[in-house]
């Protein structure tokens, strides 16, 4: 089971961004693994899982809300992250997915008020316990291989009791995003605090994460897996502004990429502000100097969005090809 986490190329979760479109873009351009974004264990728990037709996709919903909506290319190479403070929660939502994605992880890196204060995210990095039942729960009820993510401890001494403590759970691997709860973007990655990690921990891969700062080119992704001498590097915010960092043959142009995101967002039936989210993203400072960036933030709609890319025929058939798939269905309903 460790074997999926061994020597791979991550996209990371991110709340927003992780959704399919990106994923599969990524997955499409080089990265062996995705990441949803974070799901809170009662969003799952309180959705209906449909087969739906017309994509051609499982999804799980609540009502008009897409929570997670899983691609047939993604099979096997998906993990689904998940948001929790709890083991019977955590096990609740392995029985719900069963194989549907190819790991379970837990996030125990989040900084948010919004998870702290539910007692999730960086929150369980100092309830010891608390970790050990809900990756124990998730094991026991899992059919596929569980992980989780953490932030590095305020003294590296407890950052490696507690990976010890981890292991014993029977995890598949682990990730490390290298750096303090309270630390955030311009403070370096703590890489031999990662590296220390994987010396401790051996019998699993380890997944090092931070260092989108100071990754440029996809050879830079295998710099930071050596200097961490980590099995695995998982990518967040570069993978967001330049999806194309996962190509050996080099990134895109950021348009390219933007073209290529809109093309499965059509496909998808991504919702606009999702959408939105993601091009202005890639877009950066674009936003305001080109007019493709101007006319994406006056943008009311994906089409709107679309057409700014010169991409409106794209939406269009995937439109239409819905509509096509959606009344066939009805007449074999009504027959
Ligand atoms: C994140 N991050 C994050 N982490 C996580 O475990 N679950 C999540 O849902 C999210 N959401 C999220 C959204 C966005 C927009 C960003 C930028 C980040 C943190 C992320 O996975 C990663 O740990 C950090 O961004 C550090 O890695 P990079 O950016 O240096 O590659």
């Amino acid at each position: 089971m460790s074997e999926l986490y061994s020597n791979k190329k991550i996209l990371a979760p991110m709340v927003r961004a992780g959704r399919t479109p990106l994923r599969l873009l990524c997955l499409k351009y080089g990265a062996d693994l995705c990441y949803t974004e974070e799901i809170v264990d009662k969003k799952l728990i309180e959705s209906t899982r449909v087969i739906n037709d017309a994509l051609g996709t499982i999804d799980y919903r609540n009502g008009d809300d897409i929570i997670l909506r899983l691609a047939p290319e993604e099979k096997g190479r998906c993990i689904l992250q998940i948001g929790t403070n709890s083991g019977e929660k955590a096990a609740k939502i392995a029985e719900i997915v069963g194989d549907d994605v190819a790991g379970i992880d837990v996030n125990m890196g989040c900084p948010k008020p919004f998870s702290i204060h539910c007692g999730m995210g960086a929150a369980l990095l100092t309830q010891t316990e608390k970790i050990i039942d809900i990756l124990k729960s998730l094991k026991a009820a899992a059919k596929v291989p569980v992980t989780c993510k953490i932030r590095v401890l305020d003294n590296p001494e407890d950052t490696l009791k507690l990976v010890r403590e981890i292991e014993k759970c029977g995890v598949s691997a682990l990730g490390v995003h290298g750096r303090r709860r309270d630390e955030r973007q311009p403070d370096q990655c703590r890489i031999e605090e990662i590296r220390e990690v994987s010396r401790t921990i051996t019998t699993i891969p380890i997944i090092a994460n931070g260092f989108s700062g100071e990754i440029e080119q996809f050879s830079d992704i295998e710099k930071w897996r050596s200097a961490t001498e980590t099995s695995s590097i998982m990518i967040a915010r570069k993978a967001l502004s330049t999806p194309s960092i996962f190509r050996e043959d080099g990134v895109l142009d950021k348009f390219e990429d933007i073209e290529n995101f809109l093309e499965l967002a059509c496909q998808y039936d991504e919702s606009y502000t999702m959408t939105k989210y993601v091009v202005q993203r890639i877009l950066g400072s674009d936003q305001e100097h080109d007019p493709r960036g101007k006319a994406t933030v006056a943008a009311g709609s994906v089409l709107q969005i679309c057409k700014a890319f010169g991409k409106e025929e794209v939406f269009n058939k995937w439109n239409e090809d819905r509509k096509k798939k959606q009344s066939k269905k009805r007449a074999r309903v009504d027959d």
